[in-house]
């Protein structure tokens, strides 16, 4: 068996979970009493206007209620009640790409938040259940405009600012959003990108639902305003007072949609909940990073990102944390700006990416011995599987060998971590997410539903609701239930069906394989495939493309298209129509979905009914031999004429 790495038995003594049989005991008491575990949790640290009168509703699974008809406010929970103890406490610390820094105290963010809300309210009608989409960058008003839609019972749907114009419609459309909020740009790199051109292009068709677009002014770009639509957000906020009665909203009301790739279609709209979503954004704060009271937390995350939403925003401020949001990139001005900052800040809890890890590693290995990182306690991860040469140099040269490392399992539709270490309990083992939390059933099982055996992979499935789980997607029930829930049963309830592949050590921990459907994981961004294929189709003489994952050192996987030409002899070279199909990927869904490489071919291995043999693809673009049975395809000569191009 491999070696384990043990936390330290000093720092444990003040941890919230000390040891692995403490972990032990909460998973037997979640396990014993399912219902009643999750009820002390909910009484302990929600502060409910209203109580609940039943902990779960499974009547019409897999349409779960929880905490039935308790009221709460999200915003609330965030910010009021600590202002008697923490008013003067940092609740955002902000900086910019250029280094521009802001402090928001709970005080400060107190008026900040309700002035917006009273904004949104009053002066553009928005009501509780109206959809408001944010697009913006990493700046202090993102979170602000999160926290005010949360306050008047308005639902938020954050697109990430990498979107491309075509993207944001499409989910401004499905949402039928009535205010888009967005900056006129921001700062990347050192230098000033404009938004607010892109919403002005998504807002040109079909929006008709959007009446007003607030604008935040970051880098005073010089945009076009539309009269009667566009509104300075500055100068109108501070008319509006600092108080705002927030909405007495139900534990099942939406506190946001936030929109997710999936295998087939457009983007799905996750639909959270309010209560069940707020009390695991708060627990696993404090448990799995163990945050107290005087430290300093910091998420890389975007808050365009299910991390952003959960470790940036509503974790940290539900529990009174002090949370870092940055602007900018990792390697700007140089690969030592995050360590610069962790030196600065004094961080305690620091949660970024694999893919940025490595990045890192590879671009600046020795930036982290220039700064003094000893305030680091508590290392994460998330998004991606990481590798154990990047988890090796992380918990080497960030967390100079005695910081834990939080591999977190999650997804958009769990709502917050569900397979974790907790950090001075679980020992634990390189790229491996470990054990899942109390209260959280997860099993690896095969198609049949069967467990599956030591060393052989499966699929990762939750066999029990918990209380963040996506409620729905918007609009589109009859998916949900299609999306998540096959015909598999445990003790007679659905079983959730998370997408990746899984597998069980010795030790009963679980290793993440990565996605067993068609979605691919570029830079911890989730994208599916069907969506990069429908915008590469739009090409003029494209006739059919496959994308593929493919194995990427420092992103994890990039985008491999296999493309068939309508007619053969329109492009002499692969580079050329790779320029072309990146352009409109660009402007279908964003820079983000970029193509890494092309290859033309002449034809697809299909199977008789026509289906694509994509698993093949996936093996070709790995370079591994093909050792399927391919008789049932319709030409099996085509897949040497694929490997022989793919080779040259
Ligand atoms: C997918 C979810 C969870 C927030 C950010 C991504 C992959 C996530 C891990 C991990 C291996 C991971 C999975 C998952 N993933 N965390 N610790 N180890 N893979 O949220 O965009 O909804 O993507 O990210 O494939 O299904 P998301």
């Amino acid at each position: 068996m491999e070696e384990l790495y043990y936390p330290n038995r000093t720092e444990a003594k003040n941890a919230r979970v000390k040891n692995i049989c403490e972990y032990n005991e909460l998973v037997a008491r979640a396990t014993e009493d399912f219902e009643g575990y999750w009820d002390q949790l909910a009484k302990e640290k929600i502060s409910w206007f209203k109580p609940y009168n039943q902990v779960l509703d499974e009547s019409n699974a897999p349409f779960y209620k929880w905490f039935v008809g308790g009221k709460l406010n999200a915003s609330y929970q965030c910010i009021d009640r600590h202002l008697d103890s923490r008013k003067n406490k940092a609740a955002i610390i902000f900086e910019g790409e250029l280094g521009d820094k802001q402090i928001i105290t709970y005080r400060e963010l107190y008026h900040r938040v309700n002035k917006t809300a009273n904004l949104l309210k009053n002066r553009f009608g928005v009501k509780k259940g109206d959809r408001v989409v944010i697009y913006m960058p990493m700046i202090p008003e993102a979170a602000i405009s999160m926290l005010a839609c949360a306050r008047i019972g308005a639902i938020h749907s954050v697109v990430f600012g990498g979107f491309s114009a075509e993207a944001l419609r499409d989910r401004i459309v499905d949402a039928e959003a009535k205010v888009v909020m967005t900056a006129d740009g921001a700062y990347r790199r050192g230098k000033p990108y404009l938004l607010k051109p892109l919403v002005d292009e998504a807002l040109s068709q079909k929006c008709e639902t959007v009446k007003s677009v607030i604008i935040v002014e970051r880098n005073k770009s010089d945009i076009k305003w539309v009269a009667g639509r566009d509104f300075a957000y500055a100068e109108l906020v501070e008319n509006e007072s600092p108080f705002c009665e927030p909405e007495e909203m139900d534990s099942e009301d939406p506190l946001f949609l936030l929109y997710t790739s999936g295998s087939t279609g457009k983007p799905k709209g996750v639909q959270h909940s309010t209560a069940g979503y707020m009390l695991h954004a708060h627990t696993t704060m404090e448990n799995v990073f163990d945050v107290r009271e005087n430290d300093t937390y910091w998420s890389t995350a975007d808050v365009g990102w299910i991390t952003g939403h959960t470790y940036i925003v509503y974790g940290p401020l539900s529990m009174g944390a002090t949370t870092i949001m940055f602007e900018g990139v990792p390697v700007y001005p140089d690969a030592g700006r995050w360590w610069k900052m962790i030196e600065e800040y004094q961080v305690n809890q620091f949660y970024t990416a694999p893919t940025a890890i490595r990045l890192l590693h590879k671009t600046g290995a020795n930036e982290p011995k220039k700064y003094n990182l000893s305030s680091l306690r508590v290392l994460g991860t998330v998004g991606e599987p990481i590798n154990p040469e990047a988890w090796l140099w992380y918990y080497n040269e960030i967390g100079g060998g005695k910081c834990p490392i939080v591999d977190t399992w999650w997804q958009t539709e769990t709502g917050g971590h569900m397979i974790t270490p907790l950090p001075f309990a679980t020992p634990i083992k390189p790229a491996s997410a470990t054990l899942p939390l109390p209260g959280i059933f997860a099993e690896i099982i095969d198609e049949n539903g069967n467990k599956m055996p030591v060393g052989e992979k499966g699929l990762l499935c939750i066999t029990k609701p918990w209380p963040s789980m996506i409620r729905t997607i918007w609009g589109d029930p009859e998916r949900y239930k299609k999306s998540y829930f096959g015909d598999a049963k445990k003790d007679g309830k659905p079983v959730y069906f998370s997408g990746d592949g899984a597998m069980y050590d010795e030790r009963g921990y679980i290793t993440i394989t990565g996605r067993v459907d068609d979605v691919i994981n570029v830079s911890g961004h989730r994208l599916g495939t069907a969506e990069i294929e429908s915008a590469i189709a739009k090409h003029l003489h494209v006739a059919e493309v496959a994308v593929v994952g493919r194995p990427d050192e420092i992103k994890g996987e990039s985008v491999f298209a296999y493309i068939v030409l309508k007619n053969e002899d329109s492009f002499g070279e692969d580079v050329e129509l790779l320029k072309e199909v990146n352009k409109i990927i660009n402007s279908e869904i964003g820079a983000l979905a970029k193509c890494d490489s092309i290859i033309i071919v002449s034809a697809l291995p299909k199977t008789r009914s026509g289906k694509i043999m994509r698993r093949l693809l996936r093996a070709i673009a790995k370079g591994e031999n093909i050792t399927q049975d391919i008789s049932t395809l319709e030409d099996p000569a085509v897949v040497q004429r694929i490997v022989d191009k793919f080779n040259k």
